[in-house]
């Protein structure tokens, strides 16, 4: 049976002011992950497949934007991402209404769809699956142990968590996956935090959020640019090599669609894991008996509570689809053209799946979460190379600086990445 829903009327003069409930809210966005997850929680009990309002001050407003349903629960979480054919990406994956451009620049094949998105995304796959990120474990242990190295000893025993540990590992796999020379990695990794801080308040200052994204997508293209004509000139073994060569469709990729895939790929594989290591180590000091767990038999246990780390920290929060055909989710009419966001951290805590669904369990087993999606085409291609750096981070962190305590994290202003901006970390130092 479906239910027919009222819409708001959006372009009505007086349509009512968004109150803190409405997850299309500024106030909704700003409040804690904890208030946030009650709020989601009413919403997966009572009204599952919501129709809500545009998103408050979106940063290109649309007019003409009806609004969208809010699909929260993980089984129509799982519905929606499997269903390519009747939930689409090319008309755009954010949540926020953003400029035209900033999406042309920065979202490549993750806003596409059969037939060019398998096509896109084949060109850098064989790179990222289990197999392959086996190949360059030992890469990634040494990356790790290197990063843990530059403050494991410190006297004074107490370090930013984000700056020295949660970032570094990622932005040095993705620096030499894509042959990113070393004087350029902390200007990407600056760049690909912008194009997710659009409306973080302390990182755009004064700046229009549309500037602040157009800005680090100019960056990331400039970039780009430098590595193609270095490859051009010079090819190596690495996947921008591939990407400069690979034919999709009879020609070559354009230097614009190049820039685009790098700026997709430097977002994709760097902030995600750095914001998962952030939360892991806080849910750490807040779970004190799961450190010990999970040492009692590290290699054996890792695997499993891998998925708790994702799960637990869900740093993608919503990715948006538009449906082709009418269908129906959770007994709602879904009509050709609405369009349809994900809430990937209500889905994680949803408790038809995870029992104590707020308990930081790492034997959770099966733990089907959907912080890397909740399956089908768009899948997150990255998923086993984050979970080779979180493995091989958590390995040197815990068995080598075993007491610590994470501070209060701050947390990112954004309705699209739950991310960490710093967090404190104090440890009993190695000797
Ligand atoms: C813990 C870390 C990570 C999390 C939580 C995460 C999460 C996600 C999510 C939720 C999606 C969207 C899935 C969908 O729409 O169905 C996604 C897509 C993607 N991820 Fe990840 N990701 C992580 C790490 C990485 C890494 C390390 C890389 C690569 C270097 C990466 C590359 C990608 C790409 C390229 C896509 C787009 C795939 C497509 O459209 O075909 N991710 N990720």
């Amino acid at each position: 049976m479906t239910t027919e829903v009222e819409f708001f009327p959006a372009t009505s003069q007086d349509k009512p002011e968004h109150s803190p409930d409405e997850v299309s809210s500024k106030a909704f966005w700003n409040q804690t992950s904890e208030q946030r997850d009650e709020r989601f929680a009413r919403l997966r009990a009572e009204d599952p497949v919501s129709w809500q309002r545009p998103v408050e001050e979106a940063v290109a407003p649309d007019p003409n934007d009806p609004g969208y349903w809010a699909v929260v629960k993980h089984a129509d979480i799982v519905t929606t991402s499997r269903d390519n054919q009747s939930f689409i990406n090319g008309q755009g994956v954010l949540f926020d209404l953003l400029p035209a451009d900033f999406l042309e620049m920065s979202q490549s094949f993750m806003a596409m769809d059969a037939p060019r998105q398998p096509m896109l995304r084949k060109l850098v796959s064989t790179a990222f699956t289990p197999r392959r990120i086996k190949t360059i474990d030992e890469q990634i242990r040494v990356a790790a142990r290197e990063v843990v190295d530059s403050f494991a000893s410190d006297p004074s025993g107490e370090i930013d968590f984000v700056d020295r540990c949660a970032e570094p590992l990622p932005v040095r796999m993705f620096g030499d996956m894509f042959g990113v020379p070393d004087e350029l990695r902390a200007q990407t990794a600056r760049a690909a935090g912008d194009v997710v801080a659009w409306a973080d308040p302390e990182r755009i200052g004064d700046r229009h959020p549309a500037e602040v994204g157009m800005q680090a997508c100019q960056t990331l293209h400039g970039i780009a640019a430098q590595l193609i004509a270095d490859r051009r000139r010079d090819p190596g073994e690495d996947l921008f090599t591939g990407l400069v060569q690979a034919e999709v469709d009879g020609r070559k990729l354009t230097d614009a669609e190049i820039g685009a895939f790098f700026v997709l790929m430097s977002v994709a594989g760097t902030d995600t894991t750095k914001h998962t290591a952030s939360f892991t180590v806080r849910a750490f000091t807040d779970f004190r008996d799961q450190q010990r767990w999970l040492m009692e038999d590290y290699d054996a246990r890792i695997t499993v509570a891998i998925e708790e780390f994702v799960r637990f920290a869900s740093p993608v929060m919503t990715f948006r689809r538009t449906a082709t055909r009418e269908t129906e989710l959770a007994g709602r009419k879904i009509l050709p053209g609405d369009k349809v966001v994900m809430f990937y951290p209500s889905g994680n805590r949803d408790a038809d799946v995870f029992a104590d669904p707020d308990r930081f369990d790492l034997a959770r087993d099966p733990n089907p979460h959907v912080g890397f999606g909740g399956g089908g085409a768009h899948f997150c291609l990255g998923n086993q190379l984050a979970k080779g750096m979180l493995r091989a981070l958590f390995h040197e962190l815990l068995t080598r600086i075993p007491e610590f305590e994470a501070g209060e994290p701050e947390l990112l202003g954004t309705n699209f990445m739950r991310g960490v901006k710093r967090m404190p970390f104090r440890f009993t130092p190695e000797r």
